[in-house]
């Protein structure tokens, strides 16, 4: 996320500054004022100020997520610290074969969250939209001041429902010929969704990407269908095949709604 806001930041940058070097701050047309504040944004949120991206996990809505956590096992761990924006729990570890305290601090995961052993990863179950975001994971040693931080970065997402198609068509022009246009949606995508159409029959597997299908017919053709799959990070779902050429042939009623 940072990395693509930096590329976008120094393409913007680039362009208002006529190919001059990339940082230099003394371009007159750059906007001045935007890069220092995004300098300070960049270093106050400082999730990865140790350098390293976070681990992206994807979950999906209601079910269950667990983010792995190593921990060192030549040393003795004192505690597990797991955040998400604030303290969402402290795992003490015990002495001797002694059971592990835990201390749910976030009443939002009250319930939902336990720390298996031997590593006590975090497993949380039912998600919800609200637990999408950054998560992070501090182990104490007991003989040290030395901790370590893993960093996570969760994304929740419903699985997708099956698509709808509607289909629009241009009256008939010269010879019967005319144009359309598919269109497949799925109600409650959210973020992340891809679209494309699939032809049958045509032995070429192209698809065609994006939710809007444009093709045209014309009396004689061979009647391609089309499928249209659509996917998100966590399921990926595909129409039933569609005939094209009957909608414009009038050989059918053309009902714009074609149910799943
Ligand atoms: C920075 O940009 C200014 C204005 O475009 C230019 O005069 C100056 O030579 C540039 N400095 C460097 C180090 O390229
Ligand atoms: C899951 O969470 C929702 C609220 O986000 C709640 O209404 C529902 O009862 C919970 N389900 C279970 C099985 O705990
Ligand atoms: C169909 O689209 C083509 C361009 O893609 C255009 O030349 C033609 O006139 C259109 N036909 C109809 C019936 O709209």
């Amino acid at each position: 996320m940072g990395a693509l806001l930096w590329l976008l930041l120094l393409l913007l940058f680039q362009e208002d500054c006529d190919h001059s070097p990339i940082a230099n701050l003394s371009c007159p047309e750059s906007p001045a004022g935007l890069f220092p504040s995004f300098l300070s944004l960049s270093s106050a949120e400082g999730d990865s100020g140790d350098g390293v991206d976070p681990e992206e996990m994807v979950a999906v809505l209601q079910e269950s997520v667990s983010l792995p956590l190593e921990i060192p096992l030549d040393e003795e761990v004192e505690d597990v610290i797991w955040s998400s924006h604030i303290r969402l729990a402290t795992v003490v570890l015990g002495k001797e074969g002694q059971p592990a305290t835990i201390v749910v601090t976030n009443p939002r995961y009250q319930g939902r969250v336990s720390f298996p052993e031997p590593t006590y990863s975090l497993h949380i179950s039912n998600l919800s939209w609200e637990d999408s975001g950054p998560y992070q994971a501090q182990v104490n040693l007991r003989n040290s001041q030395i901790s370590t931080t893993q960093h996570y970065n969760l994304r929740v997402y419903r699985r997708l429902s099956q698509p709808h198609m509607t289909v629009n068509f241009e009256i008939p022009g010269e010879e019967g010929s005319c144009n359309m246009s598919l269109t497949c949606s799925v109600e409650k995508a959210g973020l992340d969704v891809t679209y494309s159409w699939i032809p049958w029959e045509d032995g070429t597997d192209t698809a065609h990407e994006g939710s809007i299908l444009s093709t045209s017919w014309r009396p004689g053709d061979k009647t391609l269908s089309y499928t249209c799959r659509a996917s998100n990070p966590v399921s990926t779902v595909s129409s039933r095949p569609i005939p094209a050429g009957p909608f414009c042939a009038g050989t059918r009623a053309p009902g714009p709604e074609i149910g799943p």
